[in-house]
Protein backbone atom coordinates (compact mmCIF):
# COMPACT_ATOMS: atom_id res chain seq x y z
CA UNK A 1 0.00 0.00 0.00
CA UNK A 2 0.95 3.26 -0.46
CA UNK A 3 -0.06 6.29 1.62
CA UNK A 4 -0.88 9.86 0.31
CA UNK A 5 0.88 12.19 2.40
CA UNK A 6 -1.16 15.30 0.67
CA UNK A 7 -3.67 16.17 -1.69
CA UNK A 8 -3.88 19.33 -3.70
CA UNK A 9 -6.00 20.64 -5.99
CA UNK A 10 -3.87 23.17 -8.26
CA UNK A 11 -6.99 24.14 -11.18
CA UNK A 12 -10.28 22.76 -12.42
CA UNK A 13 -9.81 18.84 -11.73
CA UNK A 14 -6.17 18.95 -11.28
CA UNK A 15 -4.97 17.65 -8.42
CA UNK A 16 -1.30 17.15 -7.14
CA UNK A 17 -0.57 14.18 -5.03
CA UNK A 18 2.64 13.35 -2.89
CA UNK A 19 2.77 9.79 -2.39
CA UNK A 20 5.13 7.43 0.30
CA UNK A 21 7.10 5.13 -2.34
CA UNK A 22 10.47 5.05 -1.03
CA UNK A 23 11.90 2.37 -3.72
CA UNK A 24 10.44 4.53 -6.54
CA UNK A 25 11.70 8.18 -5.12
CA UNK A 26 15.39 6.65 -5.13
CA UNK A 27 15.56 4.84 -8.72
CA UNK A 28 13.60 7.78 -10.82
CA UNK A 29 14.76 9.48 -13.04
CA UNK A 30 12.99 12.83 -15.46
CA UNK A 31 10.87 11.76 -17.82
CA UNK A 32 9.89 8.56 -16.11
CA UNK A 33 6.01 6.95 -15.01
CA UNK A 34 4.26 5.06 -12.40
CA UNK A 35 1.17 2.94 -13.14
CA UNK A 36 -1.29 3.67 -10.22
CA UNK A 37 -4.21 1.04 -9.12
CA UNK A 38 -6.46 3.00 -6.52
CA UNK A 39 -8.10 -0.65 -5.48
CA UNK A 40 -7.66 -4.30 -6.38
CA UNK A 41 -9.29 -4.63 -9.73
CA UNK A 42 -9.33 -0.92 -10.37
CA UNK A 43 -8.56 0.47 -14.07
CA UNK A 44 -4.36 0.74 -13.97
CA UNK A 45 -3.58 4.56 -14.86
CA UNK A 46 -0.16 5.68 -16.04
CA UNK A 47 1.27 8.87 -14.42
CA UNK A 48 4.22 11.04 -14.96
CA UNK A 49 6.72 11.05 -11.72
CA UNK A 50 6.16 15.08 -11.18
CA UNK A 51 9.08 15.05 -8.75
CA UNK A 52 10.44 12.70 -5.64
CA UNK A 53 12.07 13.22 -2.64
CA UNK A 54 14.30 10.50 -1.96
CA UNK A 55 14.96 11.43 1.63
CA UNK A 56 11.51 11.65 2.27
CA UNK A 57 10.80 8.43 0.54
CA UNK A 58 7.71 10.18 -1.42
CA UNK A 59 6.83 11.09 -5.22
CA UNK A 60 4.75 13.79 -6.76
CA UNK A 61 2.03 13.10 -9.34
CA UNK A 62 0.18 15.51 -11.05
CA UNK A 63 -3.51 13.95 -11.77
CA UNK A 64 -6.54 15.50 -14.10
CA UNK A 65 -9.06 13.85 -13.48
CA UNK A 66 -11.17 13.21 -16.35
CA UNK A 67 -12.40 9.62 -16.46
CA UNK A 68 -13.48 6.89 -13.82
CA UNK A 69 -10.59 6.03 -12.73
CA UNK A 70 -8.59 9.43 -12.25
CA UNK A 71 -11.30 10.43 -10.36
CA UNK A 72 -10.92 7.19 -7.99
CA UNK A 73 -7.16 8.60 -7.73
CA UNK A 74 -8.10 11.82 -6.77
CA UNK A 75 -10.84 11.27 -4.25
CA UNK A 76 -8.05 9.75 -2.15
CA UNK A 77 -7.22 12.14 0.40
CA UNK A 78 -4.43 12.83 2.57
CA UNK A 79 -3.57 9.85 5.37
CA UNK A 80 -5.06 7.03 2.82
CA UNK A 81 -3.43 4.87 0.65
CA UNK A 82 -3.12 3.60 -3.22
CA UNK A 83 -3.25 -0.02 -3.73
CA UNK A 84 -0.36 -0.46 -6.28
CA UNK A 85 2.24 2.08 -7.51
CA UNK A 86 4.30 0.13 -9.87
CA UNK A 87 7.94 1.70 -11.11
CA UNK A 88 9.45 3.24 -12.42
CA UNK A 89 8.60 2.64 -15.81
CA UNK A 90 9.97 4.08 -19.81
CA UNK A 91 13.06 5.58 -20.23
CA UNK A 92 14.51 8.25 -18.49
CA UNK A 93 14.59 12.01 -20.65
CA UNK A 94 17.47 11.97 -22.83
CA UNK A 95 19.83 15.10 -21.34
CA UNK A 96 22.25 17.00 -23.22
CA UNK A 97 23.56 20.49 -23.12
CA UNK A 98 21.43 22.41 -25.73
CA UNK A 99 21.72 25.63 -24.96
CA UNK A 100 18.44 27.70 -25.26
CA UNK A 101 15.31 24.59 -24.77
CA UNK A 102 12.21 25.76 -25.20
CA UNK A 103 9.54 23.96 -22.97
CA UNK A 104 6.26 23.90 -24.38
CA UNK A 105 3.69 22.43 -21.67
CA UNK A 106 -0.22 22.58 -23.13
CA UNK A 107 -2.56 22.65 -20.64
CA UNK A 108 -2.28 20.42 -18.02
CA UNK A 109 0.50 18.54 -20.09
CA UNK A 110 2.38 20.98 -18.26
CA UNK A 111 2.88 18.80 -15.37
CA UNK A 112 4.69 16.66 -17.66
CA UNK A 113 6.88 19.13 -18.90
CA UNK A 114 7.60 20.30 -15.54
CA UNK A 115 10.37 17.15 -14.39
CA UNK A 116 11.73 17.24 -18.22
CA UNK A 117 12.20 21.21 -17.47
CA UNK A 118 13.58 20.94 -14.65
CA UNK A 119 15.91 17.98 -15.45
CA UNK A 120 17.27 20.56 -18.20
CA UNK A 121 17.78 22.86 -16.19
CA UNK A 122 19.67 21.30 -14.00
CA UNK A 123 22.09 19.97 -17.02
CA UNK A 124 22.81 23.56 -17.78
CA UNK A 125 20.83 24.83 -20.35
CA UNK A 126 18.76 27.90 -20.75
CA UNK A 127 14.95 27.03 -20.05
CA UNK A 128 12.56 29.42 -22.02
CA UNK A 129 9.48 27.74 -20.73
CA UNK A 130 5.93 28.23 -22.53
CA UNK A 131 2.78 27.48 -20.85
CA UNK A 132 -0.63 27.05 -23.36
CA UNK A 133 -4.68 26.89 -21.35
CA UNK A 134 -7.50 27.81 -22.45
CA UNK A 135 -8.18 30.61 -19.62
CA UNK A 136 -5.88 31.95 -16.58
CA UNK A 137 -7.72 29.53 -14.26
CA UNK A 138 -6.21 26.11 -16.02
CA UNK A 139 -2.77 28.02 -15.95
CA UNK A 140 -0.65 25.19 -13.26
CA UNK A 141 2.84 25.18 -12.11
CA UNK A 142 4.06 28.59 -13.37
CA UNK A 143 5.34 29.59 -10.02
CA UNK A 144 7.41 26.44 -9.77
CA UNK A 145 8.61 26.53 -13.16
CA UNK A 146 9.72 30.02 -12.68
CA UNK A 147 12.32 28.68 -9.74
CA UNK A 148 14.89 27.24 -12.84
CA UNK A 149 13.40 28.94 -15.76
CA UNK A 150 14.82 31.77 -17.45
CA UNK A 151 11.38 33.13 -18.42
CA UNK A 152 8.15 31.59 -18.48
CA UNK A 153 5.42 32.67 -21.09
CA UNK A 154 1.47 32.31 -20.76
CA UNK A 155 -0.71 32.24 -23.69
CA UNK A 156 -4.68 31.99 -22.91
CA UNK A 157 -6.61 31.65 -25.94
CA UNK A 158 -9.33 33.75 -24.13
CA UNK A 159 -6.40 36.24 -22.98
CA UNK A 160 -7.17 36.25 -19.67
CA UNK A 161 -3.78 35.66 -18.95
CA UNK A 162 -0.53 36.49 -21.02
CA UNK A 163 -0.43 36.39 -24.62
CA UNK A 164 -3.92 35.99 -26.52
CA UNK A 165 -3.42 32.76 -28.57
CA UNK A 166 -2.06 28.99 -28.36
CA UNK A 167 1.14 28.36 -27.75
CA UNK A 168 2.10 28.52 -31.04
CA UNK A 169 2.27 32.38 -31.00
CA UNK A 170 5.03 32.56 -28.85
CA UNK A 171 6.82 29.65 -30.24
CA UNK A 172 6.45 31.80 -33.65
CA UNK A 173 8.21 34.75 -31.66
CA UNK A 174 11.35 32.30 -31.14
CA UNK A 175 11.62 31.00 -33.96
CA UNK A 176 11.29 34.53 -35.79
CA UNK A 177 14.14 35.74 -33.66
CA UNK A 178 12.28 38.47 -31.46
CA UNK A 179 12.32 35.91 -28.55
CA UNK A 180 15.87 33.64 -27.67
CA UNK A 181 15.82 31.47 -30.81
CA UNK A 182 16.02 27.68 -29.35
CA UNK A 183 18.40 24.85 -29.93
CA UNK A 184 15.94 22.14 -28.96
CA UNK A 185 12.05 22.30 -28.31
CA UNK A 186 10.58 19.80 -25.75
CA UNK A 187 6.43 19.33 -26.03
CA UNK A 188 3.94 18.03 -24.06
CA UNK A 189 0.20 18.55 -24.70
CA UNK A 190 -2.57 17.65 -26.46
CA UNK A 191 -1.85 15.91 -29.75
CA UNK A 192 -2.85 18.61 -31.98
CA UNK A 193 -0.69 20.96 -30.12
CA UNK A 194 2.30 18.62 -30.31
CA UNK A 195 1.82 17.88 -34.31
CA UNK A 196 1.62 21.93 -34.45
CA UNK A 197 4.58 22.62 -32.69
CA UNK A 198 6.31 19.40 -34.93
CA UNK A 199 5.07 21.22 -38.28
CA UNK A 200 7.17 25.27 -37.00
CA UNK A 201 10.01 23.33 -35.89
CA UNK A 202 10.78 21.22 -38.97
CA UNK A 203 12.95 22.56 -42.13
CA UNK A 204 11.55 24.95 -43.72
CA UNK A 205 11.29 25.91 -47.08
CA UNK A 206 12.60 29.24 -48.90
CA UNK A 207 12.49 30.27 -52.19
CA UNK A 208 13.49 27.38 -54.78
CA UNK A 209 13.25 25.08 -52.12
CA UNK A 210 16.49 26.54 -50.13
CA UNK A 211 16.21 25.61 -46.98
CA UNK A 212 15.46 29.10 -45.09
CA UNK A 213 15.77 28.00 -41.86
CA UNK A 214 17.34 25.08 -40.13
CA UNK A 215 15.14 22.32 -38.47
CA UNK A 216 15.51 22.33 -34.30
CA UNK A 217 15.13 18.87 -32.36
CA UNK A 218 11.89 18.79 -31.01
CA UNK A 219 10.91 16.27 -28.36
CA UNK A 220 7.50 15.06 -27.46
CA UNK A 221 6.35 13.08 -24.90
CA UNK A 222 3.33 11.00 -25.84
CA UNK A 223 0.39 9.89 -23.69
CA UNK A 224 -0.78 6.89 -25.74
CA UNK A 225 -3.15 4.48 -23.81
CA UNK A 226 -1.71 1.55 -21.73
CA UNK A 227 -2.33 -1.24 -19.93
CA UNK A 228 0.77 -3.18 -18.62
CA UNK A 229 3.42 -0.81 -19.10
CA UNK A 230 6.06 -3.09 -19.98
CA UNK A 231 6.13 -3.71 -23.55
CA UNK A 232 3.70 -6.99 -23.50
CA UNK A 233 0.47 -6.04 -24.52
CA UNK A 234 1.36 -3.49 -27.61
CA UNK A 235 -1.78 -1.48 -26.11
CA UNK A 236 0.73 1.68 -25.99
CA UNK A 237 2.49 1.28 -29.68
CA UNK A 238 2.96 4.24 -31.82
CA UNK A 239 4.60 4.80 -35.30
CA UNK A 240 7.64 6.91 -35.30
CA UNK A 241 10.11 6.91 -38.30
CA UNK A 242 7.95 4.13 -40.35
CA UNK A 243 8.28 2.09 -37.54
CA UNK A 244 5.99 0.68 -34.68
CA UNK A 245 7.25 1.84 -31.16
CA UNK A 246 5.83 0.88 -27.29
CA UNK A 247 5.23 4.12 -25.71
CA UNK A 248 5.80 2.46 -22.53
CA UNK A 249 9.15 0.85 -23.00
CA UNK A 250 10.77 2.80 -26.27
CA UNK A 251 9.45 6.05 -24.74
CA UNK A 252 7.68 8.17 -23.92
CA UNK A 253 9.93 10.51 -25.30
CA UNK A 254 10.54 10.73 -29.38
CA UNK A 255 11.57 12.58 -32.18
CA UNK A 256 8.55 14.93 -33.21
CA UNK A 257 9.52 15.03 -36.71
CA UNK A 258 9.01 11.08 -36.87
CA UNK A 259 5.67 10.25 -34.86
CA UNK A 260 2.77 9.80 -36.74
CA UNK A 261 0.33 12.24 -35.26
CA UNK A 262 -2.76 10.96 -36.77
CA UNK A 263 -2.69 7.39 -36.12
CA UNK A 264 -1.74 8.45 -32.32
CA UNK A 265 -4.77 10.28 -32.19
CA UNK A 266 -6.91 7.57 -33.45
CA UNK A 267 -5.44 4.97 -31.16
CA UNK A 268 -6.02 7.55 -28.53
CA UNK A 269 -10.05 7.49 -29.66
CA UNK A 270 -10.92 4.10 -29.52
CA UNK A 271 -12.13 3.78 -26.43
CA UNK A 272 -14.40 6.77 -25.91
CA UNK A 273 -18.16 5.17 -26.19
CA UNK A 274 -16.39 3.17 -23.28
CA UNK A 275 -14.42 5.71 -21.22
CA UNK A 276 -18.18 7.70 -21.27
CA UNK A 277 -19.72 4.14 -19.92
CA UNK A 278 -17.44 3.88 -17.41
CA UNK A 279 -17.56 7.52 -16.21
CA UNK A 280 -21.46 7.71 -16.33
CA UNK A 281 -21.63 4.40 -13.94
CA UNK A 282 -19.16 5.43 -11.12
CA UNK A 283 -21.03 7.14 -8.51
CA UNK A 284 -18.31 8.71 -6.86
CA UNK A 285 -17.04 10.49 -10.07
CA UNK A 286 -20.69 12.17 -10.35
CA UNK A 287 -20.44 13.20 -6.38
CA UNK A 288 -16.86 15.29 -7.45
CA UNK A 289 -18.24 16.41 -10.29
CA UNK A 290 -21.52 18.00 -8.21
CA UNK A 291 -18.65 19.37 -5.36
CA UNK A 292 -16.60 20.97 -8.83
CA UNK A 293 -19.52 22.51 -9.68
CA UNK A 294 -20.75 23.76 -6.59
CA UNK A 295 -17.14 25.49 -6.48
P1 LIG B 1 -6.38 22.04 -23.86
O1 LIG B 1 -7.19 21.41 -24.90
O2 LIG B 1 -7.02 23.00 -22.91
O3 LIG B 1 -5.12 22.76 -24.56
C1 LIG B 1 -4.13 23.39 -23.79
C2 LIG B 1 -3.33 24.30 -24.67
O4 LIG B 1 -2.62 23.55 -25.65
C3 LIG B 1 -4.12 25.31 -25.46
O5 LIG B 1 -4.55 26.40 -24.69
C4 LIG B 1 -3.11 25.71 -26.52
O6 LIG B 1 -2.18 26.65 -26.06
C5 LIG B 1 -2.41 24.38 -26.78
N1 LIG B 1 -3.01 23.77 -27.98
C6 LIG B 1 -4.09 22.96 -28.04
N2 LIG B 1 -4.37 22.64 -29.34
C7 LIG B 1 -3.44 23.28 -30.09
C8 LIG B 1 -3.19 23.36 -31.49
N3 LIG B 1 -3.95 22.71 -32.39
N4 LIG B 1 -2.15 24.12 -31.92
C9 LIG B 1 -1.35 24.77 -31.02
N5 LIG B 1 -1.55 24.73 -29.68
C10 LIG B 1 -2.58 24.01 -29.23
O7 LIG B 1 -5.63 20.92 -23.00
P2 LIG B 1 -6.11 20.24 -21.65
O8 LIG B 1 -7.59 19.99 -21.70
O9 LIG B 1 -5.56 20.87 -20.45
O10 LIG B 1 -5.31 18.88 -21.77
C11 LIG B 1 -5.92 17.76 -22.15
C12 LIG B 1 -5.15 17.12 -23.28
O11 LIG B 1 -3.75 17.00 -22.99
C13 LIG B 1 -5.68 15.75 -23.50
O12 LIG B 1 -5.79 15.57 -24.89
C14 LIG B 1 -4.62 14.88 -22.88
O13 LIG B 1 -4.61 13.61 -23.47
C15 LIG B 1 -3.37 15.65 -23.19
N6 LIG B 1 -2.24 15.31 -22.31
C16 LIG B 1 -1.08 14.93 -22.87
C17 LIG B 1 -0.03 14.54 -22.08
C18 LIG B 1 1.22 14.02 -22.71
O14 LIG B 1 1.99 13.37 -22.05
N7 LIG B 1 1.46 14.33 -23.97
C19 LIG B 1 -0.13 14.57 -20.71
C20 LIG B 1 -1.31 15.02 -20.14
C21 LIG B 1 -2.38 15.39 -20.96
FE1 LIG C 1 1.40 -2.61 -23.01
FE2 LIG C 1 2.99 -0.60 -23.61
S1 LIG C 1 1.34 -0.59 -22.26
S2 LIG C 1 2.99 -2.57 -24.48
Amino acid sequence: MYKVISNDKLGPNVHRLVVSAPRVAKARRAGQFVIVRKEEGAERIPLTIGDADPQAGTITLFIQAVGAGTKRIVATPAGESLRDVAGPLGLPTHLEKWGNVACIGGGVGTAVLYPLAKALAEEGNKVYTVIGARSAEQVILADELAEFSEKVFIATEDGSEGRKGLVTVVLEEMLSGDLPRPDAVFAVGPVPMMAAVAEMTRLRQGFGGQARQAAIPTIVSLNAIMIDGTGMCGGCRVTVGGETKFTCVDGPEFDAHQVDFDGLRNRLGMYREQEAAALKECKLAKQLDEIEEAE
